[in-house]
């Protein structure tokens, strides 16, 4: 029998999916805010992009304007195997970027699924029929509406739920303070991914490393930057995310900074990183 050839986009290039989990167990270093930002940069040129909120605390969920009435179905509700996750897909206020979000609930999976001998590739077989391109974006539209990002928001926690994400990525990204202990995290988190690696998932690579809130008048954040990319080399993207009040201002008004504000550095700084995402993988841009 002949395989099927893949399908491929109106301009003729196939686009593979790309599933990234954002993870570092270091609490707030910047993780939600490059789920968001990174996907909305994505987005913007292009990109089919669905964020999977897998933090109880919903922080990409409120920074994306999904309040809690909204979150009708949820990242517990596709783990735990009651929801599909094409029901759970909800349109952002941003073109092409779609949103699974989470509730509280997350913070009972461990113990709803103690027993459960499949517990930690829950998110991957959930994630499966993207990969076969059935599940696609809620937006109408005429254009192929399949995903292209997949970026999963992890908690600051090398749990279970991290656990699902690792197991389901093609590629971890890290993003990283610019402090003084940011490499000891690292350690610690690339042991666990070597892990998850030969445990469940071996196609499991590192994405890249990106550094954020950089402070250029800080000597501490230089040194901090020239350690890191010396540990992990071209690991490291070039594009760092500097300190921006913008930045942290956007989430209140349930508004990546790319539309709150797309001319400061943070915006510009995200934009700079989607590209070197999309060059470093080698792929076309997308036909926007
Ligand atoms: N480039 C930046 N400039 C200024 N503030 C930033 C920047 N990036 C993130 N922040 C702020 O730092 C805080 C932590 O960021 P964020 O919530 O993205 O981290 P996190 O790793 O997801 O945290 P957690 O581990 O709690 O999930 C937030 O208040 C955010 O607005
Ligand atoms: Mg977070």
């Amino acid at each position: 029998m002949i395989a099927e050839p893949p399908e491929s986009q109106a301009g003729g290039s196939p686009r593979p999916l790309r599933i990234i989990a954002l993870a570092n167990q270091k609490g707030g270093v910047g993780k939600t805010t490059t789920a968001i930002n990174l996907g909305t940069a994505l987005a913007a040129i292009g990109e089919h992009v669905l964020i999977v909120d897998l933090d109880p605390q919903g922080n990409a969920s409120t920074g994306l304007g999904i309040d809690r009435r909204q979150r009708r179905l949820s990242t517990y509700d596709v783990l735990s195997g009651e929801a599909a996750l094409a029901d759970a897909v909800q349109v952002t206020a941003v073109p092409r970027l779609s949103l699974i979000p989470s509730t509280m609930d997350l913070l009972g999976l461990e113990m709803a699924m103690a027993s459960a001998a499949d517990r930690a590739q829950r998110l991957r077989r959930a994630l499966e029929p993207l990969d076969r391109g059935e599940a696609q974006e809620a937006q109408p539209s005429t254009e192929d509406r399949r995903f292209t990002y997949v970026l999963i928001d992890c908690p600051p926690s090398l749990n279970l739920l991290t656990l699902n994400a690792l197991a389901a990525a093609h590629a971890v990204l890290v993003p990283l303070q610019c402090e003084f202990f940011a490499l000891e995290g690292l350690s610690q988190l690339l042991r666990t991914v070597e892990q998850v690696k030969g445990a469940l998932n071996p196609r499991l690579a590192i994405q890249g490393v990106v550094l954020t809130m950089f402070d250029p008048r800080n000597n501490l954040s230089a040194q901090v930057v020239a350690d890191v990319r010396e540990f992990m080399g071209d690991k490291v993207y070039e594009t760092m995310i500097p300190r921006n009040v913008r930045v942290s201002e956007a989430p209140s008004h349930g508004k990546p900074v790319l539309l709150y504000d797309l001319k400061c550095a943070g915006s510009q700084a995200y934009l700079r990183l989607a590209s070197e995402i999309i060059q470093r993988e080698g792929r076309l841009p997308a036909a926007a």
